[in-house]
């Protein structure tokens, strides 16, 4: 896995990823938004792709990838919380996302294909399971995707409660990752339940209300990253 995932803006290299969601930030000014996280030391840019199927929240699509593509430089990670992933991936690839994740379980008899037609295009393909959603169901994809997304609360909204026992997860995605696997987590992610998701093994980090409303981002973006 090349090492400039985990490369900030200023060419430092961390122990951590840090992908800051952008559900938290202020829409109305999203470019200067996403640039602050960046000049904090900020690798990537989590985008909250939300359908209103899959999940109970719509939120926003490829066309707001493809303005940040040019707009920002840091990695843009879509996380697709969508029925049907497979219909809209090919739009994600065009928009230019860099990082691409689907869920399983809107995916059941789809995932392989989805996963090659993510590689295909050069990108980075992530799988992705729900609190209650067994690590045996990506299982037999852990070898072929990039990053494995465990969701540290039930997706749809920001500013949720970060629930261990999902976290704990990590432990076993951990024994059945090949080397080089990327461990994200998200929900409820603060400098705290980082700690406890990096020592199950998780080495990048999604946060929305922790970053995006901290008073001091910069503060709380270099928490995360070291
Ligand atoms: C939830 C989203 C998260 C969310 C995280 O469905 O996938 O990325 O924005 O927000 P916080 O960090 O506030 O829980
Ligand atoms: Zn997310």
């Amino acid at each position: 896995m090349s090492g400039s995932l985990f490369c900030s803006k200023n060419g430092e290299i961390h122990k951590y990823i840090v992908s800051p969601s952008i559900l938290s930030s202020d829409f109305s000014n999203l470019k200067s938004e996403i640039l602050k996280t960046e000049d904090a030391g900020a690798q990537w840019c989590h985008i909250d792709v939300m359908d209103g199927h899959f999940v109970p929240n719509i939120t926003i699509g490829a066309p707001v990838v493809k303005s940040l593509k040019t707009a920002v430089n840091a990695k843009l990670d879509s996380h697709l919380m969508i029925e049907n992933p497979l219909k809209y991936i090919p739009d994600f690839i065009e928009a230019g996302s860099d990082i691409i994740t689907f869920h399983i379980e809107s995916a059941e008899n789809d995932a392989a294909e989805c996963i090659r037609l993510i590689k295909e295009s050069g990108r980075l393909a992530g799988i992705s399971i729900k609190p209650k959603t067994p690590v045996s169901t990506i299982a037999p994809y852990i070898d072929k995707v990039d990053m494995v997304l465990v969701m540290t609360v039930e997706p749809g909204f920001s500013g949720q409660k970060f629930m261990s026992d999902a976290a704990e997860k990590i432990k076993t995605v951990k024994e059945l990752a090949p080397s080089g696997l990327i461990i994200q987590v998200d929900g409820g992610i603060n400098d705290k339940t980082a700690g406890i998701c990096a020592e199950y093994g998780a080495n990048c980090f999604v946060a929305g209300n922790y970053i995006y409303k901290s008073p001091d981002i910069e503060k709380a973006v270099a928490s995360l990253l070291d």
